[in-house]
Order: structure tokens, then C-alpha cells, then sequence
């Protein structure tokens, strides 16, 4: 799928390096052309032998080829590339990256690039999780470039897999995606909220629900892969979200996601409410630990929350959709229905709780889809194709 396409390779000075020529091997073999332009502590870690070797090309690394007065134009090479990836990027290339201090062929070359920017980080996972590391990826993916993280959806993998470079067979495939990416959703916006909330009641508690955030990143994978530009807002869950054109958002709680969602939603063409938002939270969290009385009840006052979908549904635009989930324990129809009305929704989706294997936690579902048209009905299907049938429908009507 990457034959003919034409991609700068940027390594940083990283352990990961040596992962470099893995990555050359796979590209080459896809049927891509490969330059290097590496770092000056890049060399440190790898030679230019052994990637000129590898690319059949000479590697670029400083902004003189020799003492002749020729130079190597980052501008041209920007232009000629199909893709742009940075692998392994370190804290620091990615810190210049986001602040413009082009003091290297790799960064120059980064700034003149008119091609779509893939960045692999690698560095320990203190210096990944710093804020100031953190900020700076945000600031590339504010500037559309594709932040390729490691990740098995598995939270202990997750903990150790922060950081480290993403395995080489991986950032082609994303190459891949990219570059074969089915249109249908190119160039669209798409919000998602998924997972639960977590309402304070004191430091320690909270009032949640079971939801496992599964559906609404199966849908925020299913529209990245259709090309689509994604806003996930997810409440705490452990989960991660893999495809590169996936923006996360993480909230807590229901206002905090109202915030982020209203924010959002003006830029969409389409928002997906499957989060499980808590419909009440406690009136006031308490500033300590409530502890144990001797006797007597404790009575939690509750407050209503916002209703993110109806406020999303009285902002909806012409040329927006809304769609939203509902979850019905008894009279299902009639509440989804009066929901799609007072919502405002384009569609609404329907998980029955009656059903063994679909809903909460599990990893399918059995859903049917009401529209102002009428009902359909699916089969039980794990979440990843209930996705792609939901999806389906969102593209009908956008
Ligand atoms: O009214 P109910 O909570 O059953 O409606 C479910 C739909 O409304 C879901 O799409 C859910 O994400 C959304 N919702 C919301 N904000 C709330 C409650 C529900 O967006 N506070």
C-alpha cells in the first residue's frame, strides 16, 4: 500500500534508534523510498552507515553536505515527501518541534514539510509524562501532526508501555491507514463521549456506574479509521484509544464533560453521546473523608445534572447530526422514542439491558437503531462491528 510513496524518516537521539532500520525494512518492503534525516545525538546511537545502507541513499544530517558551499534544502525535501515520520522522537525534538527551534536538519526539514507529520515519542516514562512533554504533544496534535503511542487497551501494558517507542510493524500499519484511509469520513469532525462520570462525595467516593467506555472508543476507532477527525471525551476509563486521528479528552465528571462537549460540538459535523453520564450528582462534595457514625442514616442530597445531549440538541445546527444511546430496563420504544424528540437527536442507538452479552462491560452488544423513519434491529455483535453498523448509518445521513 506505501508503493511509490515518498517518506522522510527523522530519527532523534534515542535508544530507539536502532529501531530505525526495522522501520526502513518494513517501509522499503511495502514498496516505499526512505530518507534519513537524523540528529546529531541521533548519530550517537546509530550510524550513517549502516541507514544509508539500508535506504539506498545518503543520509541527511547536516545543513552543509561538505565545505563546497552546497547545501541540503530542507525546502525541497518538505516538498518532496508523500509523509514525514519522527521516529523516535525524544522530549527534546518533540519540545523544538512545538516551539519552532530549528536548530537541526531534522527540525528545519519538520518546519518546511508540507506532507502529513507521523511522530513516534520514545523516552522514559517520567520525562513522558511530564506536563511540559505532555503540552508539547498536545501543541503538535493542535497542528494536525499524527501522535503514534504505544498500546494494548490493557492497563497494566499501558503503564509500561508509555513512553516507549511504538513497535515499528505498528507505525507502518498506521502508514498504511493513512495512506489507503476509505474517505467516506475525510475531512469530518466527529465528537464522541464515552465511558461514565464520577460524581464527588467526599475525597475518597464518588457515585459512577459500570460503564467501561468500550462502545465509544470502538466507535471513536471505527470513524478515525473512515477517515474522520476525532474528539473522544472520555470519563475515567481504562482504556486507550488507538488510531492516530483520535483526539482524547479525558473528564470526570458530568459537568466537566458538558464543558468539553459544548466546546466541541460548534466544531463538529457529527457528535455520538454514548457516554453513561450520572443523571444526579451529590449537592456539595464533602472537603473530608465522611466517616462511619455511630448511628443514624446519611443522607446524600442530590442535584440534577445537565442534560449534555439535550443542550447539545437545542445548539444542533442544520448541517450537524446528533446521535444518542439509550440504555432501557422496561418500555423500551416509548422512552427512546420520547428521547430522540426531546433530545433532538438524529438517531437514537438502543441497548437493551435485557440481553445477556450486550451492554455494560461486555464486549458485545445487540443494539437497534430509531429513527423519525422508523426501527432496525441487529444481532448480538461485538462492539467493534456494532461500530462499524452504527457508523454505516451516521455516514447515510451526513
Ligand atoms: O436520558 P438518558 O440519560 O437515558 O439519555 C441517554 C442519552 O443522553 C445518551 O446518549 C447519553 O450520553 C446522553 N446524556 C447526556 N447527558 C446527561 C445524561 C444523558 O448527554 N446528563
Amino acid at each position: 500500500m506505501l508503493k511509490g510513496k515518498k517518506i522522510i524518516l527523522g530519527i532523534s537521539g534515542s535508544i530507539a534508534a536502532y529501531k530505525a532500520c526495522y522501520l526502513i525494512r518494513g517501509l522499503i518492503r511495502e514498496g516505499a523510498e526512505v530518507q534519513v534525516v537524523i540528529t546529531p545525538a541521533g548519530k550517537e546511537f546509530i550510524t550513517p552507515i549502516t541507514l544509508s545502507a539500508l535506504t539506498s541513499k545518503p543520509v541527511i544530517s547536516e545543513f552543509f553536505a561538505q565545505r563546497d558551499g552546497t547545501w541540503n534544502s530542507h525546502v525541497d525535501l518538505g516538498l518532496w515527501a508523500d509523509a514525514m515520520v519522527i521516529a523516535p522522537a525524544t522530549a527534546a525534538t518533540i519540545g523544538k518541534m512545538a516551539n519552532g527551534i530549528a536548530d537541526n536538519m531534522l527540525i528545519t526539514t519538520y518546519l518546511s514539510a508540507k506532507a502529513p507529520v507521523f511522530v513516534a515519542p520514545a523516552m522514559d516514562l517520567d520525562m513522558y509524562a511530564h506536563p511540559s512533554t505532555q503540552k508539547n504533544l498536545d501543541t503538535l496534535r493542535s497542528y494536525g501532526n499524527r501522535i503514534i503511542e504505544p498500546g494494548t487497551g490493557e492497563l497494566a501494558s499501558h503503564l509500561v508501555g508509555k513512553g516507549r517507542m511504538e513497535e515499528p510493524e505498528n507505525i507502518i500499519r498506521v502508514l498504511d491507514e493513512f495512506f489507503s484511509a476509505t474517505p467516506e469520513l475525510q475531512g469530518k469532525k466527529v465528537m464522541i463521549t464515552a465511558g461514565p462520570t464520577c460524581e464527588k462525595i467526599d475525597p475518597v467516593r464518588f457515585i459512577g456506574n459500570y460503564s467501561s467506555g468500550k462502545m465509544g472508543f470502538a466507535l471513536a476507532e471505527e470513524c478515525a479509521r473512515r477517515g474522520a477527525d476525532v474528539t473522544l471525551i472520555a470519563g475515567p476509563v481504562q482504556m486507550q484509544a488507538r488510531h492516530s486521528r483520535i483526539r482524547r479528552i479525558d473528564v470526570e465528571s458530568a459537568a466537566e464533560m458538558y464543558e468539553a462537549a459544548s466546546e466541541h460540538f460548534r466544531e463538529s459535523d457529527a457528535a455520538i453521546l454514548c457516554a453513561a453520564v450520572a443523571d444526579f450528582r451529590p449537592v456539595e462534595a464533602a472537603g473530608k473523608k465522611i466517616k462511619r457514625e455511630k448511628e443514624g442514616e446519611l443522607t446524600l442530597h442530590l442535584q440534577p445534572t445537565k442534560d449534555i445531549a439535550a443542550c447539545l440538541g437545542r445548539e444542533k445546527k442544520e448541517n450537524q447530526l446528533l446521535v444518542g444511546f439509550a440504555l432501557e430496563t422496561d418500555d423500551e420504544q416509548r422512552n427512546a422514542e420520547g428521547k430522540l424528540e426531546r433530545k433532538n437527536l438524529d438517531f437514537i442507538v438502543l441497548n437493551s439491558l435485557n440481553d445477556a452479552g450486550a451492554g455494560f462491560r461486555h464486549d458485545t452488544n445487540r443494539i437497534s437503531i430509531i429513527d423519525r423513519e422508523g426501527r432496525t434491529d441487529y444481532p448480538l455483535k461485538s462492539k467493534k462491528e456494532v461500530a462499524r453498523d452504527i457508523i454505516d448509518r451516521l455516514v447515510k445521513s451526513l
